[in-house]
């Protein structure tokens, strides 16, 4: 898969550009705030329906403008396709693939499939729980439209829910209305629940696999999945549902006291262990970005082992915070997929004789080698 051109008009600090990738290596240098990670994000946007960096469409849009318009030619295995994207202060977001309007943001999922690695992503490893969720949202929703379906659903009903459970510890007589939230609850939730499950189980092995390598086997990682409660031996939705149920019942009292949904794969966390101890707990700096750096390789590999391609590669001046053998090992591995890269010191790719050279500045993107 790979992004042939994109055109941006009023998209951040940029007025009107356009831009033509190499099917390979593209080099975005140039100094800091100059538009480096907005060309990024705003490939990223194809892939998971939304910004990286933000859940306001209207941040994307040039100060001052009254609208943005994204314009990108991709191909994938099934061809070539186009998407746009028209971002407006008083409008929801319109997308179309191949000039065909969507109805909803899901029907994106899977045409066009981007990783992104970027500093932000340490989070992953160092911050709360909800960047892990994040994380398994967006890889498993971009090769199981399913799993978004569920979990947009589940969010409704989170909400429904957690609104009428406020309610009956002022009113008991709405007790009985709640069993029908559980059911949609436990409907959703036991199937976002199973997804995480085998994703993970994939993902684990993969991501093991390729830390070794990268540490020359000095480090084992272990990726476990943290569901809120203890569901071992899984084999079929209904194993999830029966204990999601139980789950229920047990914490009933404590969920009316509380006002709030207590459990439920909103709650579900994943741990990083090297050699037995926690990342997130003792972890250096470089332990740290190496699981990151594992997780997105792997990530890779697991699209490209269920959809037949690679997705495309965007990595976000992520370079200059990793030591030599970590560059070494990404930069061996841009062969047969396109990866885009940013980066304010481009003298590092100088053996890169292949690769297409852009140099950003203040919203300008110029074709040239360095
Ligand atoms: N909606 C917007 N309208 C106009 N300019 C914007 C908008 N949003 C962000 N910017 C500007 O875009 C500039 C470039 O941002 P960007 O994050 O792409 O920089 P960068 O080249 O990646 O820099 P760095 O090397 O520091 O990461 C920033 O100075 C920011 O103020
Ligand atoms: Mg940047």
């Amino acid at each position: 898969m790979y992004v042939s051109s994109i055109k941006l008009v009023n998209y951040r600090n940029y007025d009107c550009t356009s831009v033509e990738f190499d099917k390979n290596i593209n080099i975005i240098y140039g100094k800091n705030a100059q538009g480096k990670t907005n060309l990024l994000e705003s490939i990223y946007l194809f892939s998971a329906g939304k910004s990286h960096r933000t859940n306001k469409d209207r941040e994307l849009i040039h100060f001052n403008k009254d609208y943005a318009n994204i314009q990108m030619f991709f191909t994938n295995k099934d061809g070539e396709k186009s998407g746009e994207m028209i971002l407006s202060h008083n409008q929801k977001k319109r997308i179309k693939i191949n000039g065909v309007p969507i109805k909803k943001i899901g029907e994106l999922m899977g045409f066009f499939i981007a990783v992104l690695f970027s500093p932000e992503d340490l989070n992953l490893v160092k911050e709360g729980p909800v960047h892990r969720r994040r994380f398994l949202d967006i890889c498993i929703s971009q090769i199981r439209p399913a799993y978004f379906f569920h979990l947009q659903q589940y969010m409704k009903v989170l909400e429904q829910r957690n609104n009428l459970i406020k309610r009956i510890y002022e009113k008991d007589s709405l007790m009985d209305t709640l069993s029908v939230w559980d059911q949609k609850l436990v409907e959703h939730g036991s199937r976002i629940m199973y997804y995480r499950i085998s994703f993970i189980e994939n993902i684990k092995k993969i991501a093991k696999a390729i830390h070794s390598s990268i540490t020359k086997e000095a480090e084992i990682l272990e990726i476990e999945y943290v569901p809120c409660f203890n569901i071992k031996n899984v084999k079929s939705i209904s194993d999830v549902e029966e204990e999601f149920y139980r789950q229920l019942k047990k914490w009933n009292s404590k969920e009316i006291k509380n006002g709030i949904t207590l459990i439920g794969p909103h709650r579900d966390d994943i741990s990083f262990l090297i050699n037995g101890t926690s990342v997130r707990n003792y972890g250096s700096q470089g332990q740290q970005r190496t699981v990151v750096l594992s997780l997105k390789m792997a990530e890779m590999e697991f699209i490209k082992e269920n959809i037949g391609e690679y997705p495309v590669l965007l990595l976000d001046d992520i370079m200059s915070e990793l030591d030599s053998s970590r560059q070494s090992y990404i930069l061996g591995k841009m062969e047969d997929k396109q990866v885009i890269i940013t980066c304010t010191d481009v003298e590092r790719f100088k053996g890169f004789c292949d690769a297409k050279y852009f140099k950003v500045e203040k919203g300008n993107i110029q074709k040239g080698g360095i």
